[in-house]
């Protein structure tokens, strides 16, 4: 087998272009940008290369704007890519061979798809016609579906009734009727109170688990990518800057390392702080962060000047690191 059909996700060298025209300020603007259009190039993906195998959950992040979306988007056939190379389960994704179309399905937490006005139940239908879903096949999804999302008692009301967290548990089980086998699910988290997080997340966990299911999963909640995700692939301004493990995320971009400390004697707080950035202090004990190449330095001349009883040095928490991800703040690779 070539490396290509081993894959069940094959990105490479993917870069999509948008064409927008450029919006100049105020009235006056508006009118000389009828006149005469500016045409300005978003590059939203830019040489961008990634695999999955089946069966992976992945965790792909970054700060809003990074191409995220687009990404989904080109690998479920809505966007056609500029340049590059991408393969779902063997389909090319704008083909939009029925065979593909069968296989996927894009959950966007922003978007749903259910009726307004009728209950989840009509829009399950219809998904059954659109997906020519036999039957029985149907009805046994559906049976699993509403189990694994606790959904029974939601299933014959008016949707607009619902909650955000109900209605977003019910788009999953209309994006899923067809039992799909990869999933991109684009925030499908967002806006949720806690409680309905957790159950998005425990469906997601079971799923990808039940079914060897093929899952991106794209989430600004901390949550959803420590307790899915073993592996991240994080991006930034069209382009993958990190792929890999979630714990080694830490390695790769922690710019800082934290000292816990225990004195067994007062100490000069002033004094402390000379040592690095004081985060925490609290008798007899103070967490103090410094940058990694400074760490066993500071180290020494805590043990050095102050009375010490206990002192440990540990990575930045993974949330910190994930959070200036996020953030999109500037995280260039340190060395070791
Ligand atoms: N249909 C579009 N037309 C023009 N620009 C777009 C379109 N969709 C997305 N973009 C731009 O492409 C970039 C990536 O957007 P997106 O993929 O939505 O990012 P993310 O999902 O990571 O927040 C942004 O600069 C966005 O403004
Ligand atoms: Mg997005």
């Amino acid at each position: 087998m070539d490396e290509s059909s081993e894959k069940a996700i094959l990105v490479e060298h993917l870069s999509k272009n948008f064409e927008v025209i450029e919006k100049k300020e105020g009235f006056l603007g508006s009118i000389s940008s009828l006149v005469s259009a500016k045409k300005k190039v978003v590059r939203a993906l830019k040489n961008a290369s990634f695999s999955l195998r089946e069966g992976e959950l992945v965790g792909f992040i970054g700060p809003n704007g990074a191409g995220k979306t687009t990404a989904l988007k080109v690998l479920s056939g809505l966007l056609y890519p500029t340049a590059g190379f991408v393969q779902v389960l063997g389909f090319d994704p704008w083909d939009k061979k029925p065979e593909f179309l069968k296989k996927i399905a894009l959950v966007m937490g922003q978007k749903n798809q259910l009726w307004w006005d009728l209950p989840a139940q009509e829009t399950f239908e219809l998904n059954r016609a659109i997906y020519e879903i036999p039957k029985n096949k149907y009805k046994e999804n559906l049976s699993e579906l509403i189990e694994l999302l606790q959904v029974r008692k939601l299933l014959n009301i008016q949707v607009r009734k619902l909650s955000l967290g109900q209605r977003m548990r019910l788009e999953l089980v209309a994006s899923l009727l067809h039992h799909p086998s990869v999933l991109f699910l684009d925030e499908p988290t967002i806006g949720l109170d806690v409680v309905a997080q957790q159950k998005i997340r425990d469906f997601i966990f079971d799923y990808n688990k039940r079914y060897k299911a093929t899952i991106i999963l794209t989430s600004h909640n901390m949550r959803d990518l420590i307790d899915l995700t073993k592996r991240i692939i994080v991006i930034d301004k069209g382009g993958i800057i990190f792929d890999g493990k979630l714990t080694d995320l830490v390695g790769e971009f922690a710019k800082e390392k934290i000292i816990k400390v225990y004195f067994s004697k007062e100490v000069d707080v002033r004094k402390l702080e000379g040592v690095g950035k004081l985060k925490r202090f609290d008798f007899p004990q103070a967490i103090i962060s410094v940058p990694r190449e400074a760490s066993a330095v500071a180290a020494a001349e805590l043990l050095q000047n102050f009375p010490i009883a206990d002192l440990t040095i540990e990575e930045e928490a993974i949330e910190d690191i994930i959070r200036r991800v996020f953030r999109g703040e500037k995280i260039k690779k340190v060395r070791h």
